[in-house]
């Protein structure tokens, strides 16, 4: 059994946790395209969905399942992604499919967040996984310096533009320590949307699927 079958065994779980006639927050991501398709086999009676993509917003609509402004929602009770990578604490790396920024204010909204990965996401320390930090275009350069500055090595995603109109650069070469630190660090750079580390908003429950089924994670 490999990845794509624990992913699917995370994102069937968190069926648990969604409620009827609720609106959910959506993440983006393979693993999260499963619970969008679990949600619609399930065919659970929801209110809507607040989606963190175009991507999430197309599968969603696919499905029948209406999607909500965030602004018109209010405060959600629940939000289920993806992870890059999760430590102990369930601070996450998030943004390999570029959605980071939509995903962190929709976290942000949400009483709960669920996480849905397979067991290769959690690790020791943050960092192996490039770091994505989606960047003003005019200020592509000088963030760039910055992060060589606080010792990373930035790369420019190649023909990627976010939903927002935005870049991403992935910073390689970084070991994270202090991820709340970091988080505020980087938001601080002007130009700097927001990155990808979810450390002021970790999850709050992370459901990791492997060849011996799900098992739930709590933050230490
Ligand atoms: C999207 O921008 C990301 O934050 C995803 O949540 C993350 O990359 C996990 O993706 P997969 O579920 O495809 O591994």
């Amino acid at each position: 059994m490999g990845q794509d079958e624990g992913k699917r065994l995370a994102a069937e779980a968190a069926l648990e946790y969604v409620e009827e006639d609720t609106i959910v927050g959506v993440g983006t991501g393979s693993t999260v395209d499963r619970f969008i398709d679990a949600l619609a086999a399930k065919r659970m009676k929801l209110q809507g969905a607040v989606s963190s993509s175009e991507a999430s917003t197309q599968r969603l609509r696919s499905h029948g399942i209406d999607v909500v402004d965030l602004n018109s929602a209010g405060r959600l009770s629940l939000y289920v992604d993806g992870a890059d990578e999760s430590n102990r604490f369930l601070q996450l790396i998030k943004g390999g499919g570029g959605a980071l920024t939509r995903e962190k204010i929709v976290a942000s909204a949400s009483d709960r967040f669920v996480c849905i990965a397979d067991e290769s996401k959690l690790v020791d320390v943050l960092g192996a996984f490039p770091l994505p930090v989606e960047v003003i275009p005019m200020a592509r350069s000088t963030v760039a310096r910055e992060l060589v500055r606080l010792g990373g090595r930035p790369e420019l995603r190649q023909g990627f533009t976010t939903d927002n109109g935005n870049v991403i650069l992935d910073v390689h070469g970084l070991s994270i320590t202090e991820p709340l630190k970091l988080e505020q660090t980087l938001n601080n750079i002007p130009g700097v949307v927001t990155n990808g580390l979810f450390a002021l908003r970790p999850a709050d429950v992370l459901l990791l699927g492997s060849a011996s089924g799900v098992r739930r994670v709590d933050p230490e």
